[in-house]
């Protein structure tokens, strides 16, 4: 399964069992789809008193293709190494003023999904140096 090798890395797809890759190989029997498919819907709701959605700003989710993969990485605004959701609560605080999102219940789940299901196929493009250096050390 070349595609799921790059310069001599594996993904970790290729230790899941048979049953668990024809899972995730298989958009219909993917649990994950279920997230992806509610996260789409928060991607165009607007909340919050500035009256916008994710998508006011950002467009079509097809321009984040490629950012998930990239985190968790230092944020220019606020110099903390950000996981993706803390990138999506910064966005909803302090440009929607909506509430902060509860990591791990079902909004964060789908929202985050969908932004990471963007970057499908693509290798985890992570820096570990740079601005991220000192606190990988
Ligand atoms: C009022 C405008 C606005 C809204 C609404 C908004 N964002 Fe953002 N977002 C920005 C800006 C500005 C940046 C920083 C510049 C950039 O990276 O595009 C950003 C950055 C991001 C990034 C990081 C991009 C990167 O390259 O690392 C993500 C992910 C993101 N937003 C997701 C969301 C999501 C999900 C929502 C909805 C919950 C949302 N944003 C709502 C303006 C907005």
């Amino acid at each position: 399964m070349k595609q799921f090798e790059l310069d001599g890395e594996k993904s970790g797809f290729l230790f899941a069992t048979p049953d668990t890759q024809a899972m995730q190989m298989d958009d219909f029997d993917n649990p994950a789809f279920l997230w992806v498919q509610q996260g789409e819907q928060m991607w165009t709701k607007v909340e919050g008193q500035a009256g916008k959605s994710c998508a006011s700003c950002h467009g079509p989710a097809s321009s984040m293709r490629g950012v998930g993969a990239t985190y968790p990485k230092v944020s220019k605004e606020t110099g903390k190494l950000f996981a993706l959701e803390h990138q999506i609560n910064y966005c909803r605080t302090e440009r929607m003023k909506a509430s902060e999102l509860p990591w791990e219940k079902p909004e964060m789940l789908s929202i985050s999904t969908f932004v990471m299901y963007q970057s499908r196929g693509l290798p985890i493009n992570v820096s570990i140096d740079g601005p991220a250096k000192k606190f990988y050390d």
